[in-house]
């Protein structure tokens, strides 16, 4: 299957019905219900309960057939030898996407009764996401059909799991550090939608800015294809993922062998190259350059400057942007006389830019002024030290302010070092659009794979 189009609804259904809707509390079928009423899907909720009148105040139907009105998304919360019934009948009722939460399938061996759901619904047009998964989320819509936290924070990432467990913490996570989603699609055993669909999705939904992506394998044979269709999605949204592990299951006999992992490896490696797809080595690397995509422009320029107030923190910056390829800019010595008037007369106008410890808002905001304005300049790293003289949310809110009263499009990330007080003016920058990291090294790091993508799309652009 490969049109995305029919998976649209699941980013504005009419109607969802729970089937297997439970009264009881901490059940999965009573929480994705709760979830759905709590995090404010204004469409209509249909709990399908045969043994209930009523689950958590609306109207139990004992079939999605007696519900009086077109029901888009189904999500199934009924222990898996129910749920060939249960996708029969949602076929017959015009259901457009099962969302099958029920685990019991191939993960365990059921292949059997997996390839009977999904022919129940082929035979209906219907398309099954799952089994075996927490379900799924669109912010925009305010649609929470999973059994997670529900207040997921809303923003520009979409995210797409294969991992249940991880996903569903993460999901917890990304509220903790405000990471802001747009959706959230819990694949598990994928036995129809698959995550290049899902991502296919994404590409066209406008409130994504950037697929995030748990990637555990890809079926065996389907790797040129994932090549073809993921390039497609890339031209017009970054892609970030990260592969875990590096053996397939066919691989798996070999596993102790290094060398063949370090193939499968490579294979993968090669593949997300030539799609376009940002590789992250761990899941705070994934949500760090999902963060960066989500709240910043795509880099126009390769030059970048770094403003700091603290000299080993500038070190830092620069031995990064080295190992990972962004060019720091030569200034001018016209641009050095400029950054020269924003420091105190021990400071460095060299890039670095290094505004010294005792550095206030006054100092950031003029060389701030003056890299803005300098044609030559492209990126900006900004960089705090925590220090008596200067208050990190003063400064946080100082830069949030100049960027929104100028209208600055160069893409900017910020690092904040220090403790508590920090942390918060890092959250402050974040929810402004300046995507903020705990250290130096994230930050350039993040502005290194935002490069690589903005090459990417020239090169795509130079060949066609
Ligand atoms: N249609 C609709 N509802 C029905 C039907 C039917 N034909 N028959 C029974 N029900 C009702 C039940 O009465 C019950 O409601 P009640 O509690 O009010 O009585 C409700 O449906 C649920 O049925 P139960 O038999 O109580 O099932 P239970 O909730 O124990 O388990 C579940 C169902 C959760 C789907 C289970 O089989 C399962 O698969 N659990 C694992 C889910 C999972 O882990 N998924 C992967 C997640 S990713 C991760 O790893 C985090």
């Amino acid at each position: 299957m490969s049109d995305a189009s029919s998976l649209k609804v699941f980013l504005n259904p009419r109607s969802i019905a729970v089937i297997g809707a439970s009264r009881t509390p901490g059940k999965i079928g009573y929480e994705v219900v709760k979830n759905l009423i709590n995090y404010g899907y204004k469409g209509k909720i249909y709990p399908v309960n045969p043994n209930a009148t009523e689950v958590l105040g609306l109207k139990a139907y004992p079939s999605v057939l007696s519900i009086p009105d077109e029901v888009d998304v189904a999500v199934v919360t009924v222990p898996a030898q129910l749920v060939p019934q249960v996708i029969e009948e949602s076929g017959r009722k015009g259901v457009k996407v099962a969302v099958v939460i029920t685990a019991g399938f191939s993960e365990v061996g059921n292949v059997e009764l997996e390839e009977k759901i999904v022919k129940i619904a082929r035979s209906y047009g219907m398309r099954i996401l799952g089994p075996n998964i927490f379900g799924y989320v669109y912010t925009p819509a305010n649609i929470n059909a999973t059994f997670g936290p529900t207040e997921v924070v809303k923003g520009g990432i979409g995210f797409i799991t294969q991992s249940g467990a991880l996903g569903i913490a993460l999901m917890g996570w990304t509220i903790l550090h405000e990471i802001g989603l747009s959706a959230i699609f819990s694949m598990g055993n994928m036995a129809d939608i698959d995550v290049v669909e899902v991502s296919e999705l994404l590409a066209e939904d406008p409130y994504t800015k950037v697929v995030a992506i748990y990637l555990e394998g890809i079926k065996p044979g389907k790797g040129r294809e994932f090549i073809e269709r993921m390039s497609k999605v890339t031209q017009k949204k970054p892609v970030v993922v990260i592969k875990a592990g590096v053996s397939e299951r066919g691989a798996k006999a070999v596993a102790s062998h290094t060398g063949s992992l370090a193939g499968a490896d490579a294979l993968y490696e090669a593949a997300f190259k030539q799609a376009g797809i940002i590789r992250a080595r761990t899941l705070l690397e994934l949500f760090n350059i999902a963060r960066g995509f989500a709240l910043q422009p795509v880099p126009k320029g390769e030059n970048t400057v770094i403003i700091t107030n603290g000299g080993g923190a500038g070190v830092l910056a620069t031995d990064t942007a080295e190992l990972n390829g962004v060019k720091l800019l030569e200034p001018s010595q016209e641009l050095m006389d400029k950054f020269r008037q924003t420091m105190p007369w021990f400071g460095s106008p060299k890039n670095p830019v290094d505004l010294t410890g005792q550095a206030v808002v006054d100092n950031y905001i003029k060389a701030l002024k003056v890299a803005v304005e300098a044609p030559e300049i492209d990126n900006i790293v900004i960089i705090y030290c925590r220090t008596a003289v200067l208050d990190p949310m003063e400064l946080a809110k100082a830069i949030v302010e100049f960027y929104k009263e100028n209208n600055v499009t160069k893409t900017t990330v910020v690092s904040m070092i220090g403790g508590a007080d920090v942390e918060q003016a890092i959250k402050h920058l974040n929810r402004n659009s300046i995507p903020a990291y705990p250290t130096p090294e994230e930050a350039v790091f993040v502005l290194s794979r935002m490069l690589m993508y903005k090459r990417y799309l020239e090169r795509i652009k130079k060949a066609s």
